[in-house]
Order: C-alpha cells, then sequence, then structure tokens
C-alpha cells in the first residue's frame, strides 16, 4: 500500500512559452493572469502549492554579457514574485503559494512583515522558498555588499531565521483582544521587543503588523550542498531535493530526516520533495519523440549552460561542447555544477547537457500518464515519501503542459488514491503536515 504523497509547481514569474501554439502570445505574462491561471488549474488538481522561483538581477555570466538571456527571454524578464503571491492567493482559495526571498539580500524586518502581511491576506497559505543567493550580478544590484562566501551565506542566513523567527514571535497569538467595551484593540503586554542583535544582523521590534493565521510563512529549501542540507535539516518544512535516481533519492530524504533528527527535529515535520518534469503525451512513443527533440534545441542545451552560468557566477560559454568540461571551483551553487559535470567520466559537455535534462531533475518522466504514474508510484515506494515538485520543460510554462498534469497526470495518481483528492485543512502548513 503506498503511502500517499505531496505534490508542488515550481515556477517564475517570466515570460511563458511565448512562441508556442497554446502561448500567450508575448507580453501578457506581465499582467500575472496566466500564473493566476495556471494556479487555478493546479488548484483544482490539489496541488499542495505553487512556488515562485527568482533571483535579483539580469545575469551576464554566460559569454560575459546579458544578451543570451534577453534574446531568449531566460531568467529575465521576470516580476518580483511577492505581489504576485497575493495576486494567485487572491484569486485561490486552497492551494498554497510560496515566493522566493533571498538572506543574504533582504533585512529580516522586512521579509518577516512582507511574509506576515501576505499570509493574512491569504488566509494561511503562503510559503518562503529561503534562498541564499548566488551570482555576481545579484551583488552589483545591492551597491555596497558583496556576496559572502557559500558557506557563510548559509551561517548568515541560519541567523536571518531566527532574527525573523523572533520577530513573527513578537506577537502572541491573543494580542489583538479587539475589546469593544473597554476600547483595546490590542493588548500591549503580549506584543514584545525582539532585541535582536547578532553578528551580522540586528533588529528591535515587535513587528507592527498582526500575527498572521501560520505565524509564519511555511519554510521551503533547496540547498544541495553540505551545509545547505545542513540547513534545510535545522529549518526546512519542505525540501526541493534534486537528487539523480532512485538511490540518490532514498540516500538524500534519508540524509536529510537523519540530520533532522540530530538537530532534535521530528523528521516527518518536513517533506522531501523530489523535482521532476513530467512530460505527459498520448503514447509513450510520442512523449518520448517531443522529449528528445527539445534536448537536441539549440535552445535547451544553451539554456541549461546559460542558467548554470548564472548560478554559478562561472561563464560556461568558453567551453567545448564536444569535450569534457574541466574541474571547476565555485562559490555558486557548486552541487548544481558537480552534478552537470559528472567530472572522471569523461564525458562531453553536450552528452553531459543532454543527460542532465530539466536541469536538475531526479527521474525522467517520460510517457503517457499511466505509465509516469507507475513511475512515480514505484518511485516513492521504494524512497518512503514524501513527494514530487513539478517544474516545466526549460522553465517555460505552458497551458499545454500544464494541461497533461492537471487533466490526465493527477488524475492517474488520484484513480491509484496516492495523492489527495480534496483539500483537508484551510492552511498551506495544515496540508502539508495531513500525511
Ligand atoms: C528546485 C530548486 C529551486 C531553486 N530556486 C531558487 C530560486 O528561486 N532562487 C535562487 O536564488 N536559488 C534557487 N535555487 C538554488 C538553491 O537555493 C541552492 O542554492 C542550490 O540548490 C545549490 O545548493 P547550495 O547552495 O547548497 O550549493 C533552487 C534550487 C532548486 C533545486
Amino acid at each position: 500500500m503506498t503511502l500517499p504523497f505531496h505534490l508542488g509547481f515550481f515556477t517564475s514569474f517570466a515570460p511563458d512559452e511565448w512562441n508556442g501554439p497554446l502561448s500567450s502570445g508575448g507580453g501578457a505574462f506581465a499582467d500575472g493572469r496566466f500564473y493566476i491561471d495556471i494556479a487555478r488549474d493546479l488548484e483544482r488538481a490539489c496541488f499542495d502549492f505553487i512556488l515562485f522561483e527568482d533571483s535579483l538581477a539580469i545575469p551576464d555570466a554566460f559569454g560575459g554579457s546579458t544578451d543570451e538571456y534577453l534574446r531568449e527571454a531566460l531568467v529575465a524578464p521576470k516580476h518580483d514574485p511577492v505581489p504576485l503571491s497575493v495576486a494567485v492567493g487572491a484569486n485561490t482559495t486552497r492551494i498554497g503559494v510560496a515566493a522566493t526571498m533571498s538572506t543574504t539580500y533582504y533585512a529580516p524586518f522586512t521579509l518577516a512583515r512582507v511574509s506576515s502581511t501576505v499570509d493574512s491576506l491569504l488566509g494561511g497559505r503562503f510559503g518562503w522558498n529561503m534562498v541564499t543567493t548566488s551570482g555576481d550580478a545579484v551583488a552589483a544590484n545591492f551597491g555596497s555588499k558583496p556576496l559572502p562566501p557559500h558557506d557563510e551565506r548559509y551561517d548568515r542566513a541560519d541567523e536571518f531565521v531566527a532574527a525573523a523567527s523572533a520577530l513573527w514571535n513578537s506577537w502572541e497569538p491573543d494580542a489583538v483582544i479587539l475589546d469593544h467595551e473597554s476600547g483595546v484593540y490590542a493588548d500591549p503586554s503580549k506584543v514584545h521587543p525582539v532585541d535582536f542583535k547578532g553578528r551580522w544582523h540586528q533588529t528591535k521590534g515587535p513587528l507592527n503588523t498582526v500575527r498572521s493565521p501560520q505565524g509564519r510563512p511555511v519554510f521551503i529549501q533547496a540547498g544541495a550542498s553540505d551545509r545547505g542540507r545542513q540547513f534545510a535539516a535545522d529549518h526546512a518544512e519542505v525540501v526541493v531535493a534534486t537528487a539523480r535516481g532512485i538511490e540518490g533519492m532514498k540516500a538524500y530524504r534519508t540524509d536529510i530526516r537523519r540530520r533532522m533528527e540530530l538537530a532534535g527535529r521530528d523528521p516527518d515535520s518536513c517533506k522531501v520533495l523530489f523535482l521532476v518534469t513530467p512530460i505527459v503525451g498520448r503514447t509513450d512513443e510520442e512523449a518520448q519523440a517531443a522529449y528528445t527533440a527539445f534536448m537536441q534545441t539549440h535552445r535547451f542545451q544553451i539554456d541549461v549552460l546559460a542558467r548554470l552560468s548564472a548560478y554559478t557566477g562561472h561563464d560556461l560559454s568558453v567551453y567545448d561542447l564536444d569535450e569534457p568540461l574541466p574541474v571547476i571551483e565555485t562559490e555558486g551553487s557548486a552541487g548544481l555544477l558537480a552534478r552537470l559535470a559528472q567530472w572522471g567520466t569523461g564525458k562531453t559537455l553536450r552528452q553531459c547537457v543532454i543527460e542532465m535534462g530539466f536541469a536538475s531533475d531526479c527521474i525522467d518522466l517520460v510517457g503517457t500518464a499511466e505509465t509516469i504514474a507507475d513511475t512515480m508510484v514505484a518511485a516513492i515506494d521504494e524512497i518512503g515519501g514524501d513527494g514530487f515538485l513539478f517544474g516545466a520543460p526549460g522553465f517555460q510554462p505552458s497551458r499545454a503542459h500544464i494541461a497533461g498534469l492537471t487533466e490526465a497526470l493527477v488524475p492517474a495518481l488520484q484513480r491509484r488514491g496516492v495523492v489527495r483528492t480534496s483539500y483537508e485543512f484551510p492552511t498551506f502548513r495544515e496540508n502539508l503536515l495531513a500525511f
């Protein structure tokens, strides 16, 4: 008997498949309606949440300029995910909505306040993708703040979470009393300054807004490095994992659960979701043909390298696609780069790019809805839990892709009794912990 598992969807607030057959035709992503539409579709299919990715600059890491990113609408243009979360939340009622925000470039007070506000506006459905941020282009946008070294970014992030959490707790749950008779709105004895004085972050508090329905957003994290995993084990309620293959997935989840136990946390209080990009076809052959054709395109191969250049801060345009990638040290996303390069195997960069497939996917899910559903169930049986985060091909969601997920794949999973058919609770965290 397979345990029920969770589903999330991952995208950025960027152009959809603007020149595809079912696209918006260009430009229309910017009003957010495309994302509202897909969130409503995902809600009908009972996804736990939609997660909006973010970055804070137009990268110039690939080829030393922003040209390729702009030409292909890679990484840019994109909007801020927080106002999008509000728009999506106002047009849905049950699905969780999560935004990416940086622990390196945002202030704890700003992040705590905006998250509390959005969680209140959404009735307790907001989540935060806790990223430490990498890339020199971002550092340049924040003037006086050069990018700290990789592990120090996580040390700062630990302190950031402590400061933000103190602010979220600065209002006790019953601080608002709304006593019409005595004319008292909030009980001052239940609203506390936090006087947080850390090495990198200082904030006096309290927050100047009320406690939100969830108290704080659901914490989501995707750090792949050793330090990143430790950060996840210390704080996260959803871990997005990018391990390769069933054994890698199982080992990743076991590692996170072991680290949580050592940190004194209940391992079941965090769900490890595996990144996948299902390609659903009417037949297995049709889906496979679409997948293969996509991998062979110049756009796809450049996409992968340009994005990785941005994540790692290392210009991957200078390497021959038909030679192995030399060993590179990076302060950026080291885990992701090692996954791409397959150092020591002698594979060419092009082979590695194709094998890496959809960025950081854990397993390939290409076929009919029935084939993919069986593969997912078998994977979860082997791994022990907890679910999947679906991405879009080439990071560009399309209505056709979403329809394949919500009209074919999820119903196939629901028929197998392994995903929810209705939301049990009003808040994101409660639904996440429901099973
Ligand atoms: C599914 C997924 C989503 C991510 N989303 C973002 C994001 O929106 N913004 C960002 O700056 N980094 C994002 N990252 C990068 C991670 O936060 C992290 O830096 C990366 O996985 C490398 O881990 P490490 O920093 O521990 O080496 C994402 C990673 C994954 C796998």
